[in-house]
């Protein structure tokens, strides 16, 4: 069963730094890396690596960069037959910092991401297709035109509604499965501070529910995964790992999550099996190279 990703295609220039710079301050990098990455390409990338055959919607420049990072995502096993090469605009970039500490900091400039519309969607038969997968770093107008034609054939529709846009809310009811971080919860549901505990987190989850058959799942970092519906919510624990770089690893989250609902695997397991490869991915450098393959989550999974 297929996996459709709609989403942002980046190059990432990832610089390596002791500590991340306060505003004003210079710091000195200690190395600069190019990878494959944005939302949409490392959700289609883990996605696929979890053994789900996937494709990916988005668009890139038609430059050296554009084509460069549409051959690795095909190197990846990702069908890349809807991604446009749209000549005159610039490939979508990603400025990276990663801090020992394994904090980071990102700025990304949309360039062909931004074009992406709802034209696009309505000329690309959807048949077949189980999980459609969406971030927000494409525009919400392509998404909701998605949403609207995948509910029409059946498919699951799943929302990453990162980075957090005011935008967003409204895709919300066209959404079965909804997948924020802490910072994105408090975001939406207009909180002064993240909710750690299950209860709070559940409490704020369903403020933003607009159906009853909704599902949010929200990324707690270290501490794992809450999912929550309107009357029962669960925690799946964080693995204990030392992370190197945790770029990427909400998108493997998703990507995987989204693998193992499309393989019929029950809610709680899809959510373990989306854990123990996020757990694994932040061991990893570089966003899209960190997703692990099906194998190394299972054997992860029973050691
Ligand atoms: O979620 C991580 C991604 O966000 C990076 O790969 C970067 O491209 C930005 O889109």
């Amino acid at each position: 069963m297929t996996v459709f990703v709609l989403g942002s295609i980046n190059l990432d220039a990832v610089a390596r730094v002791d500590d991340l710079p306060r505003p004003g301050e210079t710091v000195a990098g200690l190395s600069l890396e190019l990878f494959l990455g944005g939302k949409g390409a490392n959700q289609a990338v883990a996605a696929a690596r979890m053994g789900a055959p996937t494709r990916l919607m988005g668009a890139v420049g038609g430059d050296e960069s554009g084509r460069n990072l549409k051959a690795k995502l095909a190197g990846y096993g990702v069908q890349v037959a809807d991604v446009m090469e749209l000549d005159g605009v610039a490939t979508g970039q990603a400025h990276v910092w990663v801090a020992k500490s394994a904090e980071n900091m990102i700025v990304v400039t949309a360039g062909a991401n931004a074009r992406v519309t709802p034209q696009q969607v309505s000329a690309t038969p959807l048949e077949g297709q189980r999980v459609l997968l969406c971030q927000l770093e494409t525009p919400p107008t392509a998404i909701e035109a998605l949403f609207r034609t995948g509910a029409s054939k059946g498919a699951l529709r799943v929302l990453n509604a990162a980075p957090a846009l005011p935008q967003g809310a409204a895709l919300f009811p066209l959404t079965d499965i909804l997948i924020l971080n802490q910072t994105e919860l408090a975001t939406y549901a207009k909180l002064d501070r993240e909710p750690v505990r299950l209860e709070e987190v559940s409490i704020a989850a369903r403020k933003l529910m607009s159906r009853p058959d909704q599902i949010i799942i929200v990324t707690l970092g270290s501490a794992g995964v809450a999912a929550v519906r309107r009357d029962e919510a669960f925690l799946i624990e964080g693995k204990k790992v030392k992370a190197i770089d945790t770029v990427g690893a909400g998108d493997c989250f998703c990507g995987a999550l989204a693998a193992a609902l499309a393989g019929n695997i029950d809610l709680r397991d899809a959510v373990e099996m989306a854990n123990a490869a996020a757990a694994l991915s932040v061991q990893k450098a570089g966003a899209a190279p960190s997703m692990p393959s099906r194998r190394e989550v299972e054997v992860f999974l029973e050691s």
